[in-house]
């Protein structure tokens, strides 16, 4: 498969509706790539806490904006998201594990009457494409319970209604690096799906790279945590 950006890092993108078990498999899959494969793992999530992550994180509990200013504020904060840590981890070869990308922005925004092909073309002008998209696939019903078992309340952003049409915008997206996973199976089993996933197209990266064998082997075993004996 063809590599969906020029930088020497992996770039992993974690989707799915509020209520998918996200953030819980992006910790796992850290944790994992660190202790099993002895890599350098940059986890990282949108909307971030920086200045307009922040007004967006606070219109989710106050009230909603104009549906084309909070599009214009998730570009923003892409944009500075994109330009502070996700380039440059990518550019000092780190695997970086973003929690909600810009197809966030093409299931929720898309819902609000802005076409979602549009917002992908405006992401994709500035943001990395992901070397591989996990979509967490859950139904909004059973994801919304679990924000409640979790001790959470449903923010503005997450109504049935919402969250329907978000679930049919994220299930149409389609691209040759998405992954889908049903979110129901327990938790363990999912990380393991992704980890046999991502070894593949990390295995097929380095077999794409105009490398010489013996570098593609040494590379090949750094994805494992191993070395070449010397
Ligand atoms: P969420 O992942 O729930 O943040 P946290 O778990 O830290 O509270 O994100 C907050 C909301 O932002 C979520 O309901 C979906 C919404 N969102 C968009 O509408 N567009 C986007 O581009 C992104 C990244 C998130």
């Amino acid at each position: 498969m063809k590599r969906s950006h020029p930088y020497p890092g992996f770039l992993i993108a974690i989707e799915g509706i509020d209520g998918a078990g996200k953030t819980t498999q992006a910790h796992h899959l850290q944790s994992y790539l660190q202790n099993n494969r002895k890599q350098e793992v940059v986890r990282t999530k949108e909307p971030t806490t920086r200045q307009w992550g922040q007004i967006l994180r606070d219109s989710a509990v106050t009230g909603r904006l104009s549906a084309k200013e909070e599009m214009e504020l998730f570009i923003k904060d892409r944009r500075e998201h994109v330009e502070t840590v996700i380039k440059p981890s990518l550019l000092a070869g780190l695997v970086v594990i973003v929690d909600r990308y810009y197809f966030s922005s093409m299931a929720y925004q898309g819902c609000r009457g802005i076409d979602p092909e549009e917002i992908r073309r405006l992401n994709e002008e500035f943001a990395p494409e992901p070397d591989l998209l996990v979509y967490l696939d859950i139904d909004p019903k059973m994801g919304l319970e679990r924000i409640k078992t979790r001790g959470d309340r449903a923010n503005h952003f997450e109504n049935t209604g919402t969250l329907k049409k978000a679930r049919e915008i994220f299930m149409g997206i389609n691209k040759p690096y998405l992954y889908k996973i049903d979110a129901l199976q327990n938790a363990e089993n999912i990380t393991k799906l992704i980890v046999n996933e991502l070894t593949v197209r990390m295995v097929d990266v380095v077999a794409d790279s105009g490398v010489s064998p013996k570098d593609k082997l040494e590379k090949t075993l750094n994805l494992f945590g191993g070395k070449l004996e010397s």
